[in-house]
Parts: C-alpha cells; sequence; structure tokens
C-alpha cells in the first residue's frame, strides 16, 4: 500500500528520499515520486508510473534542496500513471502533499473546489481523490490562517482516513505530517541536526533509532532540530522519542535472492521467539506473562470469535480447530472486511481475537472498532508490530517477536501467528479447566517441537523445485485438504495466486466432488495435503478420485508413507506430527512450492503485482 517518507535538515533531500522510498518497496506500489524544496522557495516534483528505477532514470539532476516528501502509490482513484502519481500540488503550486487513505467524499469537495480553479484558469490535474487536499489547504490558507490551522481544517473536511505528509513554499525549514483515522502509520524519526518521517520504520532504520508514533488526530511541524505535534483542543508538545530495537541487519536480504525466500527460512527461529517464555513446563503455563487478560477473564468468555484476512485469516481458520479441540469453548472464524457490514450477533461475553501481522489492515481495525463500539467485547491482538493501532485497539496483545517482514507474500508471520493461537487455546483451556496440568504439559511440549518441523520441512527446498518446473505451464492448480489441513490448502491456494499469478483453488477435500472434480483432466494438477491424521483414509479417496480423472497429483504427507507416494505423481515427505499441528510441518512445504512455481516463472517475487504489504484501504 502507499508509502510515504519526508525529510528536513542539513543534507540534500533527493537522495534520501529516494532511499526510503527504496525501503517502503515491498509495501506494493505502481508509481512513486518526490518533491524537494530549497531554501528560495523552489519547487520540484518528480514523479512516474512504474517502478523507483523509472523514477530515478527520469532524473537527469538530482534537484538541490534540504526539504522534502516523496511517495510510493497503490493506485485506488486513477490508474497508475505519471499524472496520478504523488505529490500533488494545490493550483497555486505552494502547497505540495502526498497521502495515503482514501478521501472518500473526494467527488463533492473537487465540486465545490472547482470554480476557484476555473477562476485561475486552471482544472484538475489528476484523476486522484488526492488532489483535492493541497486545494483545501491552499484555501484555508488564502483566508489567512497558518500551515498547521489550515491542515486541521483541510483533514477536518474528508470523510475516510487518512495520513498526509505536506509541504508550503513560503516555509523552506518545515515539513508537515498529519493522520486521521486508521490508513496506515507516520513515524517520526530524530537525528542529529536531521528529521524523518515514514510510513514504516524500515525507511528510518539507517539513520536513526529514535522514532515517535504519530497519533490519530496529531499534526506535527517538523524542522531540521525535532518537532512539535499538534492536537485537537490541546496545548501542542513536543514529543519524547523512544528507541526502537530493529536491527537493520534484519531486514537487509543476506545472501537470500529474496526477502521471501530469507523469511521462509528464518521461520523455526521466527517461531521460537513467538513461543520463548510463553509455553512453560515446570510447572506448566500458556502465555503466563505479557497478557493483559486474567484467568478468571478468560472463565467468564463463552465463545470467541477469530477475525482477520487473507492468510491472517486461513491462521483464524486453524484457530478455530484449536479453540475447539484444545479449550473446549465454542470458537468460529470470520473474514474482517464481511463482519464488520453483516449484523453478527456476539456479545460481551465472546472474546475477539484479531490476527493481522501489520496491526494496521482496515478491515481489521473497522472489526475491531465495531466489537468495541456495538458490544465492548474482550478483544485480543495477535500481531507482528508493537505499537500498530491493532495493539492500542485490543485489551491484550500477542506480539509474534517474528522481526521485520518484508516480502509481501505473509511467511514466517503466518506460522508465528498460528504458535500464537495455538498458546491462546493452551491458555483459556487451563483457565477454563479444558486442559489439566498433565494435558497442558502434553500441548506445550507438542508446541515446542514445532520449530524443528518447519526446519525439516525447509529442506523440501530441492524437490519442491524439480516438481515446480514440471509445472511451469500449468494454468490452475486444485489444493486439497481435509480438517486442520483444509486452511493450508486454502493458505497454498493463496500463495500460488499471489506470488505465482497461477489460479489456484484451496478447497476442503469432500467438496470436490460437488462441483470442482467438473474441472479436473491431465491438465489440471491437484496438490493434496495427506498427513497420516484421522481423516488420512477419506483424503485417500479423494486422491483416486482425482488420478481417475487422470489430474496429475502431488501429494504431500508423512515421511515414508510408500502407500500415498504410490498413489501420486509427485510426493513429497514431510516430518510426523501430531494431528494438530501437521499445518506446521506442512506449511514450509505449500510455502516452498509456491516460491519455485514463482521463480521459474520469472516472476517478481517479493513485489507481486497489485499487491500491498499493508492494506490499507477498504
Ligand atoms: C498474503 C498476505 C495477505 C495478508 C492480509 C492481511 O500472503 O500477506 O493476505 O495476510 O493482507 O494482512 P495483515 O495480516 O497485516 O492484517
Amino acid at each position: 500500500m502507499c508509502g510515504i517518507v519526508g525529510y528536513v535538515g542539513h543534507q540534500s533531500a533527493g537522495p534520501i528520499l529516494l532511499e526510503g522510498l527504496h525501503r517502503l518497496e515491498y509495501r506494493g506500489y505502481d508509481s512513486s515520486g518526490i518533491a524537494v524544496l530549497d531554501r528560495d522557495g523552489a519547487i520540484a516534483v518528480l514523479k512516474r508510473q512504474g517502478k523507483l528505477r523509472d523514477l530515478e532514470a527520469a532524473i537527469d539532476v538530482m534537484p538541490a534542496g534540504g526539504a522534502g516528501i516523496g511517495h510510493t502509490r497503490w493506485a485506488t482513484h486513477g490508474v497508475p500513471s505519471d499524472r496520478n502519481a504523488h505529490p500533488h500540488a494545490s493550483s497555486s503550486g505552494d502547497v505540495v502533499v502526498v497521502q495515503n487513505g482514501i478521501v472518500e467524499n473526494y467527488r463533492s469537495l473537487k465540486v465545490e473546489l472547482e470554480s476557484s480553479l476555473l477562476d485561475r484558469g486552471q482544472g484538475w490535474l489528476s484523476e486522484t481523490d488526492t488532489e483535492v487536499i493541497p486545494e483545501l489547504i491552499a484555501r484555508e490558507l488564502d483566508r489567512g490562517c497558518s500551515f498547521v490551522e489550515a491542515l486541521r481544517a483541510a483533514l477536518g473536511r474528508l470523510q475516510g482516513a487518512n495520513a498526509v505528509a505536506a509541504f508550503h513554499r513560503a516555509d523552506p525549514s518545515r515539513i508537515y505530517a498529519a493522520r486521521k483515522g486508521s490508513a496506515g502509520g507516520i513515524v517520526i524519526g530524530y537525528g542529529d541536526g536531521e528529521m524523518f518521517i515514514a510510513s514504516d520504520l524500515p525507511a528510518l532504520l539507517p539513520h536513526t533509532t529514535a522514532v515517535y508514533h504519530l497519533e490519530d488526530g496529531e499534526i506535527a511541524t517538523i524542522d531540521a532540530e525535532g518537532a512539535v505535534v499538534d492536537r485537537a483542543n490541546q496545548p501542542p508538545l513536543r514529543p519524547q522519542p523512544q528507541r526502537v530495537e530493529l536491527d537493520p541487519v534484519a531486514i537487509a536480504r543476506g545472501p537470500y535472492r529474496h526477502f521471501m525466500l530469507k523469511e521462509m527460512y528464518e521461520q523455526p527461529r521466527a517461531l521460537s521467539d513467538t513461543i520463548r517464555g510463553r509455553a512453560r513446563l515446570d510447572p506448566p503455563s500458556a502465555l503466563a506473562d505479557e497478557f493483559n487478560l486474567t484467568d478468571n477473564q478468560l472463565r467468564s468468555v463463552e465463545r470467541v470469535l477469530v477475525i482477520g484476512m487473507g492468510t491472517s485469516l486461513h491462521a483464524a481458520m486453524i484457530g478455530r480447530w484449536w479453540l475447539e479441540r484444545i479449550a473446549g469453548i465454542p470458537a468460529d472464524f470470520d473474514n474482517a472486511s464481511e463482519f464488520r457490514f453483516r449484523a453478527p450477533v456476539i456479545g460481551s461475553s465472546t472474546l475477539v481475537v484479531s490476527v493481522t501481522q501489520s496491526g494496521e489492515t482496515i478491515d481489521t481495525l473497522g472489526a475491531m472498532d465495531q466489537v468495541r463500539e456495538r458490544w465492548g467485547a474482550p478483544q485480543v491482538v495477535i500481531t507482528n508490530v508493537d505499537g500498530s493501532e491493532a495493539t492500542r485497539k485490543a485489551d491484550a496483545s500477542i506480539l509474534l517477536r517474528c522481526g521485520p517482514e518484508v516480502g509481501v507474500a505473509s511467511t514466517k508471520t503466518f506460522v508465528g501467528s498460528l504458535a500464537a493461537l495455538y498458546l491462546l487455546a493452551c491458555r483459556i483451556g487451563r483457565a477454563r479447566g479444558a486442559l489439566d496440568e498433565t494435558e497442558l504439559t502434553e500441548s506445550l511440549e507438542h508446541l515446542l517441537t514445532v520449530p524443528s518441523l518447519v526446519e525439516r520441512g525447509l529442506q523440501l527446498s530441492e524437490q519442491c523445485s524439480e516438481i515446480a518446473k514440471s509445472y511451469t505451464s500449468a494454468a490452475n492448480f486444485l489444493v486439497l485438504g481435509r480438517g486442520i489441513e483444509h486452511p493450508i490448502a486454502m493458505e497454498a491456494a493463496l500463495k500460488c495466486k499471489e506470488i505465482s499469478y497461477v489460479h489456484a483453488e484451496g478447497y476442503a477435500a469432500g467438496e470436490m466432488k460437488h462441483g470442482p472434480i467438473a474441472l479436473l483432466d491431465q491438465k489440471f494438477p491437484v496438490i493434496a495435503l495427506a498427513t497420516r491424521g484421522p481423516l488420512f483414509d477419506k483424503m485417500m479417496s479423494a486422491i483416486q478420485q482425482v488420478s481417475a480423472r487422470q489430474a496429475p497429483v502431488i501429494a504431500i504427507g508423512d515421511e515414508g508413507d510408500t502407500e500415498l507416494a504410490e498413489l501420486a505423481d509427485h510426493y513429497l515427505g514431510v516430518p510426523h506430527a501430531t494431528d494438530l499441528l501437521t499445518p506446521f510441518a506442512l506449511t514450509p512445504v505449500v510455502q516452498l512450492l509456491a516460491y519455485h512455481i514463482a521463480l521459474a516463472r520469472g516472476l517478481d517475487i517479493d513485489q507481486p503485482r497489485n499487491l500491498a504489504k499493508t492494506v490499507t484501504v477498504e
């Protein structure tokens, strides 16, 4: 999703803005731009459709100036094009803005502002919603407001969640940043005689680890020496920056060809970090510390609802299994974007668990708001980003501690979310008396084996690569699984779609004969997840039905399963796991298959087309 950067200080802003934008590339974008302001008030706006390399190629001479803002745009209103790329200037050319989010009422604002544009003999220069923002600010400035007042008045006119950065020709020593609602964060970075802003920490870390996260409703005025933050009806304050501990090395790709590959190989370590100190054996306890809900509160919970989007929704589906089986509590999962607009029947005794690696997905945040406003139900968030908006909305957070995930396709945060959900099920199960000490110990002992399960699964990379080469031209895949492996089938299909651009459907195998089987022929490969759990025989029947239609079968099952291997065209053996933990054994293998299919097709694995790492628009 769109990314914002900004700089003011003693260095030349242009190269710093471009470098910052490179570090936000993983969020996904289809055009980019920078605007630089020099000491004399000269403004240079440079923008291009395509990748940052296209923008850089178009810059003959880097504009001089020690202040500027930059943007990577993920198109919502108006096609990806040079003219729709940000930054956008007011018709006077004096106010320059970049924006994340959506101005939902931009049509009516365009009509309202049009007459003053026409008076100047001008029209709108883009199809974006963004362009109304500098125009609104400029109008307020013309009325004699200060820049902060003008920005606040302009934001007050916008419907929808928005984050903006801006500057004004009249004041080359300052840039401004503001947040209204949950349109992704803005972080202010404190340097020595220079200041930075960015949507995400990775863009700041090469320069500083002293940061301030701008809150909803705040407007920051930033010069080379620091920032002043204005809040409505409160005196301005100079915030104290906090130190962040993110290691810049952790966000570098290292020897790996892609961030996605690196992050897949980090999964055993990431899982150990998620579990560390939260699965104690003697005496047994799950999530004993750093968790704000007491056993008493958990005992009063009558039902758990797990929500999320995309990969996080697949984790939520598996979470339901564990909550039912381990905690013995009624549980369900829901797609956050659908949940928000239904009339769900939940009450204050429902625990709502949101899974969101970024903590900023707008649909999930919207659902959390609704839960708080309508039912006041207790909320837990499972997220990788400390301080993210979701952590502020929840009563308790379980931080994944997976380290930054740069690849657009979620990998290590998926397994981290699974581990967190499993721990939560254990904690609720123990609080409710569904697990005795021995059962809790056994459940936690099983969980402690998952880093090594994943590690061993990752050793199948070569085999996955060989199989992928046989299917580089396949136009479709069906992925089948049953029980707790059904969500993994869906996750496998999602990974194929997003990085390999191959159409794939994840299905509960029992459902296949109710429709999808009509698709099958020798050109329609089927990936079958079939470990030796309670539903193994039923999966074997499904595979027989697939083979009878001559569709090639890639079976993933337990190591040494000759019966399965004989039935399949290709077979991948994963380490044996207890039937509740097979998702951990299967996940690395389905990720590797999708990765190698994408690699064989020569695709941009870390920045798949049209996708964004953090989805901050509806
Ligand atoms: C797929 C993927 C997305 C996210 C989804 C929710 O690999 O990453 O489907 O899972 O956009 O994002 P979060 O977890 O940040 O709420």
